[in-house]
């Protein structure tokens, strides 16, 4: 998604906001562009497509650009195509550059997230002789900050507050006014933004990573919220335009957690982080051998009190939910429903106080992932929010909270928090066990000693990914790869075929394997790569079968089993162990190697692994 900056200090601001936007490129992005200002002078705009290098290089890396306050923007186009004319800053002016240039403009700002009505507010601004020369909704923004600026001649703050109250969407601003020289005026709502100050300055950015080589003191912006930020302080105002108190926030992550580490790419760093992330996430939701859930307020009453759980969520955090459903019904004997986020969001599901709705987030800002908690909330519905964004906004919505602590995760493709919400759901699935009185204390702490072992056991999986770099290298060139599995091999499937497709660009699908024959097999061709799952002793034998089935018409066989299933190898041609587990925690195992297989199949096909194209790190818009 699009990704913000913006700096006031001593500094030169261009290389100080191209760093920045470097730090968000994993974000997604297919344009971006610069507002800076040297004292009282206009705002100077520089815009390019494509790599943030263009930008730079237009820029002189940007020596070209003087001034010590401005904004930058990477945008990934939603309203008008991916054109330098398009892309952000924009300004209220009626006149701009192509490629930028002086803006003798009252307003210039950036933007994150979509207006809505946008049309409707650019036919009245038409009508005031406003002219539009992009075909973007964050124009419209820009020119009617502009408007109410001038026609009730008010300040910034009450121009934005005015602006907040009459478009209907999701944004984060950062705008600067020609007449408040060091000056940047910010506002958000539903997408994220925040401040981080220091000594002598000020930064702002949609996301994290862009300013913590600078400071680690930070404003989390609240929805609704404007800020006017001036080097080294932020002032904050509610939409009546009085001031409100936000707290200073340290982040806790350590700056090297965002940079490679020696790694050729951000994903194999984070594959090899996954011991950690799942060791540390445990760690924090297991205290002397008992869950304690106590964080997250989740206490024994409310465990006790659920007659149903739904679990809304996006992509792999959807596929952990997947994987999650088999384990708490299976271990709680609670009925749960795994929903897409995007459908549950316009279903009328029947809840009530005693359904507990999960919504499963690395970001904590998935549009449809927030909008879905909304919904739950709406109907009534206890919601539980797994996130690992600390002070994201479904984290700050949620009744209750558990964080993942699998630190920041800059690849697109996610692995590590997958890995640790996995974690955490298998702690909350014993832990309601436990308290509804559906497993013996044995049971109970049988489950949280092979939930300690995993992270070793995934390290173990690890060290064997040369075998998996050199099958890749034979696969590279495939144009189908079928993932099957039944139960939670099924699930792990869904999860296998996602990082294959969204990184190495090979179709894929994942399905439950019995249910191939009533369709998919026609699809099934000489050489087809079909890649079974096979660590549910229960169901080892039918999904052999299943494979056995594509092989007879002509398909090639991969199979990930546990140690001990040797007998596989009679039947497949390349077979890769992972440790044995207590089998409700092996998707935390079988999903390694087909990291590993996504990764180096990209690799092998030369591609851009961490920011595959069309894709974005987190998805703010619907
Ligand atoms: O930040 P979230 O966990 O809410 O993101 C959900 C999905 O957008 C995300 O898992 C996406 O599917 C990843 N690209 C998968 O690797």
């Amino acid at each position: 998604m699009c990704g913000i900056v913006g700096y006031t200090g001593r500094e030169q601001a261009a290389p100080i906001l191209l760093d920045g936007l470097s730090r968000l490129e994993y974000r997604g992005y297919d344009s971006a562009g610069l507002a800076v200002r040297d004292g009282g002078a206009p705002a100077e705009v520089v815009k390019a497509v494509g790599k943030l290098h263009h930008l730079a290089d237009k820029t002189d890396q940007g020596r070209a650009l003087r001034g010590q306050c401005g904004i930058g923007h990477t945008r990934w186009a939603t309203h008008g195509d991916p054109t330098v004319i398009n892309a952000h800053p924009h300004v209220s002016g009626n006149i701009a550059a192509p490629g930028g240039g002086a803006a003798e403009s009252d307003v210039v700002g950036v933007h994150n997230g979509i207006i809505e009505n946008y049309a409707e507010l650019k036919e009245k601004l038409l009508r005031h002789g406003y002219v539009f020369y992009s075909d973007t909704d964050t124009e419209a923004v820009v020119k009617l900050v502009d408007y109410y600026y001038k026609k009730y001649g008010i300040g910034p703050v009450d121009a934005i507050t005015r602006t907040m109250v009459r478009v209907r969407g999701s944004y984060a601003l950062a705008l600067m006014f020609r007449d408040y020289p060091g000056e940047i005026f910010a506002a958000r709502k539903d997408s994220p933004l925040i401040i981080g100050t220091a000594e002598d300055a000020s930064y702002l950015a949609s996301d994290v990573p862009a300013i913590l080589k600078y400071t680690r003191s930070v404003y989390y912006i609240d929805n609704l919220q404007v800020a006017r930020v001036s080097p080294g302080h932020a002032v904050f105002y509610d939409l009546n335009g009085d001031e409100t108190a936000v707290p200073l926030t340290e982040i806790t992550w350590d700056a090297a957690a965002a940079e490679k580490d020696g790694f050729e790419h951000f994903m194999l760093k984070e594959i090899h982080e996954q011991p950690a992330a799942v060791r540390d996430t445990l760690n924090s939701l297991v205290k002397d051998g008992r869950a304690d859930l106590g964080a997250a307020g989740l206490t024994e009453d409310i465990i006790r009190s659920l007659n149903g759980i739904v679990i809304a969520a996006c992509g792999s955090a959807w596929h952990v939910g997947m994987a999650a459903q088999y384990v708490i019904e299976d271990l709680a004997g609670i009925p749960v429903r795994v929903e897409l986020a995007s459908e549950f969001r316009y279903r009328s599901m029947p809840m009530n106080e005693n359904t507990l709705v999960i919504v499963i987030s690395q970001s904590g800002e998935t549009a449809d992932s927030l909008a879905a908690l909304r919904v739950a909330k709406e109907r009534g519905a206890l919601t539980l929010a797994v996130v690992n964004v600390v002070g994201s906004t479904i984290a700050r919505e949620a009744d209750h909270v558990l964080y993942t602590l699998a630190g920041p995760e800059i690849a697109v493709a996610t692995t590590k928090a997958y890995s640790a919400q996995l974690a955490a759901m298998d702690v909350l699935a014993a832990e309601m066990a436990r308290a509804r009185g559906m497993i013996t204390g044995e049971h109970y702490a049988r489950l949280l000693e092979e939930l300690a072992a995993l992270p070793d056991k995934i390290r173990r999986v690890l060290e064997d990914k040369e075998r998996l770099q050199w099958f890749s290298s034979k696969i590279s060139n495939a144009h189908d790869i079928f993932f099957i599995g039944r139960g939670l091999d099924y699930a792990v499937s869904l999860e296998g075929s996602l990082k294959m497709k969204e990184i190495s660009y090979i179709h894929s699908e994942a399905y439950a394997a019995g249910e191939l024959k009533h369709g998919t097999i026609s699809l099934i061709e000489q050489g087809t790569l079909v890649i079974g799952v096979l660590t549910q002793s229960r169901l080892f034998e039918k999904t052999v079968s299943n494979m056995m089935e594509c092989k007879s018409r002509g398909a090639s066989l991969m199979g990930i089993t546990v140690n001990g299933n040797f007998a596989v190898e009679d039947s497949v041609n390349f077979t890769v162990y992972v440790p044995k587990t207590d089998e409700h925690f092996t998707p935390s195992l079988a999903v390694v190697p087909l990291q590993l297989l996504g990764y180096y199949t990209s690799v092998s096909r030369g591609l851009d692994v961490d920011k595959p194209r069309n894709l974005a790190k987190s998805v703010t818009v619907e």
